[in-house]
């Protein structure tokens, strides 16, 4: 394929008109956007051009079967103004294994890379310096066949879209352990980013909020005994000194943010544990206070800490910690993320 990316620049930039202060997270969009289509079992056609409405047919696949994948990433600005992704080897691998497991075509490397890297430098002036500031980077899959039989699309639509970042939590959270609903089943697509995982979570989710939790924390679809994840997010037990989190099995997603977290702390001679832990675990260290911290990580997300948790009818409430965890180890990633600190393992690229 002819892999030369298209790029129509915008006449006139959208981003003095943004309060870069005050505006909540996903809900602007930078000036530019990538497309690219696969058309008779190609990708062709790959653009950068002004972020715009797409036009599909009331046929298009993705409108009734669902047939979408994503990633999430983020750029992230040093005082230098040097601009830098993190890990997106594992979100381009993430994508593809999320591509096969929904049947969509893989997307070419080179291609990802390519656009990724010259759609985040031209909307550089959208990343900003300073803390909790990022570009939030969302690739997605469309199928985008106009045909209404249940079967995989002929046709799909690859874009990136930008949005600028700030805090996704700003309180420490209370949250609900499913003990009805799912997230994933075994032998589904929890594992992928599939667009129909989030859509399902919304039901169960506005039920925990009515009750005044802040997200749900999934539990397994058989016998909602064991902690999968929690909302969007990985979740982590910290239990006496040990790190515990879930290992990622085919209800679970491979969190770039996740796996990031489990070297940092094993950098930092913090013992990790990747087992599944049952909520009766969970609630047994909760009332012998070996419980310490909860908390949830993912790229919107990053490290956000759970304060409170309800199982059924009863609710733990966790003691502040002076050597918190979830701190040491959010700072610590978000200074190799930011090039403030020495970055050993080669998580950062430039852009
Ligand atoms: C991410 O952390 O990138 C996510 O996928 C969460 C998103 C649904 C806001």
């Amino acid at each position: 394929m002819n892999n030369k990316i298209k790029v129509i620049r915008t006449k006139k930039s959208k981003i003095q008109d943004v309060d870069f202060n005050n505006f909540s997270f996903g809900s602007i969009f930078t000036d530019h956007m990538f497309e690219c289509d696969f058309i008779n079992g190609k990708w062709v056609n790959p653009t950068i051009k002004p972020y715009q409405p797409i036009s599909i047919e009331p046929s298009a696949s993705v409108l009734h079967y669902g047939q979408a994948i994503f990633e999430g990433m983020k750029a992230y600005k040093d005082e230098n103004n040097e601009v830098w992704l993190f890990r997106p080897d594992q979100n381009f691998e993430r994508i593809n294994k999320s591509a096969v497991r929904m049947a969509i075509p893989e997307f070419p490397r080179e291609l990802f890379f390519e656009a990724l890297t010259k759609l985040v430098e031209i909307d550089s002036d959208w990343v900003k310096y300073g803390e909790g500031r990022s570009m939030y980077i969302r690739p997605f899959i469309i199928g985008n066949e106009y045909a209404i039989q249940a079967v995989p699309s002929k046709n799909y639509k690859f874009m990136i879209i930008c949005a600028p970042a700030t805090l996704y939590y700003t309180k420490k959270l209370k949250v609900l352990v499913a003990d009805k609903y799912s997230r994933a089943a075994s032998g589904g697509v929890g594992y992928a980013k599939a667009a129909g995982n989030y859509a399902g979570q919304f039901y169960p989710t506005n039920l925990a909020k009515e009750q005044g939790f802040d997200q749900v924390v999934w539990t397994d679809s058989n016998e909602h005994s064991y902690l999968e994840e929690a909302g969007t997010m990985n979740i982590f037990f910290r239990i006496n000194n040990t790190l515990i989190t879930a290992p990622t099995t085919d209800t679970i997603l491979d969190g770039v943010t996740r796996k990031s977290i489990i070297q940092i702390a094993k950098d930092n001679g913090i013992n990790v544990e990747v087992k599944k832990l049952k909520v009766e675990e969970l609630k047994n260290a909760a009332n012998n206070r070996t419980l310490k911290e909860i908390f949830g990580a993912g790229t919107a997300a990053v490290v956000s800490q759970i304060k409170t948790f309800q199982h059924k009818s009863e609710l733990f409430e966790l003691d502040e910690q002076n050597d918190s965890y979830a701190e040491k180890l959010k700072s610590i990633l978000v200074g190799i993320q930011t090039n403030k600190l020495v970055d050993k393992h080669g998580w950062r690229y430039k852009v």
